[in-house]
């Protein structure tokens, strides 16, 4: 079979991914894609570095298995501190996911801006690299996200536990005069509609999942990858923990499959 026919992989360290995944989808209905939701090792962001890459390539690993011709790492914990690692070991392509700091930064009125996202992701050098250019010029208010990762793998979305974990971490924000908050894991989109009753409206929130599927479009296109306008796309979803929360952020269709499985 030509390459360009094989599936887009994706991994995440859970169900958090999915929200990438579905603006990839959406931006590509033609093309196949396997999703790896490694749930029972989430989550990532509380892990070592070398902990962290060991479960990519395991990930990895899988996905090659399957043929993907791309992987999406649709996790921002295992982006910033693996990506470099698996571009090196794996010939195909990696699009990594790093926290939108660059429009958020180039925007702001406030010159201040809020960042929710991991440990693993906020200390990693990636991390690091990227926002110490734009800190000459404004504020970067970095909130470490603790227990909302395990939070959403347990279903508890819309919970007492949910609203007052994001209210200890959101009203600190709220007080530096923030005008934008930057969403840097791919869990947390899940989390806008209670994210916005406690911040209110004014403040602009911003992901990843547009960019990141825009890029996948453009690496795709690059290396003559995008499948045929004629392709009936068909969607696998692997995880290794029960389904139901997967279930619940992704209706099953007649071409969408979960399939629970150990790995
Ligand atoms: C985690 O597993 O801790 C979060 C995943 C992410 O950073 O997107």
């Amino acid at each position: 079979m030509a390459i360009n026919k094989y599936p887009i992989g994706f991994f995440d360290s859970g169900v958090g991914g999915t929200s990438i995944w579905k603006e990839v989808i959406s931006l590509l209905p033609n093309e196949d894609s396997i999703y790896l939701s490694d749930s029972k090792n989430a989550p990532y962001g509380e892990k070592s570095k070398n902990e962290i890459i060991d479960l990519c390539i395991k990930n990895t690993d899988f996905l090659l298995k399957q043929n993907c011709k791309l992987i999406v790492v649709a996790c921002n914990t295992a982006t910033t501190n693996a990506i470099d690692f698996l571009r090196e070991r794996y010939s195909i392509p990696f699009i990594g996911i790093e926290p939108a700091i660059k429009p958020a930064a180039l925007t702001t009125k406030t010159n201040t801006i809020g960042i929710l996202a991991t440990k693993g992701t906020l200390n990693s050098s990636l991390f690091e690299k990227t926002s110490s250019s734009f800190r000459k010029d404004i504020y970067i208010e970095e909130i470490i996200g603790k227990g909302l990762v395990e939070l959403i793998e347990n279903g508890k979305l819309y919970s007492k536990e949910m609203t007052s974990l994001l209210k200890s971490y959101l009203h600190p924000l709220l007080e530096k005069n923030i005008d934008f908050l930057v969403l840097g894991c791919t869990h947390y989109p899940y989390l806008i509609p209670q994210i916005r009753e406690i911040i209110g409206g004014k403040i602009n929130i911003i992901d990843s999942g547009e960019a990141v599927a825009k890029q996948t479009k453009a690496i795709l296109n690059k290396f003559y990858l995008l499948n045929s306008k004629e392709n009936i796309a068909k969607h696998t979803l692997y995880i290794n923990k029960e389904k139901e929360v997967l279930e619940q952020l992704i209706a099953e269709k007649e071409n969408i499959k979960i399939i629970r499985k150990k790995f």
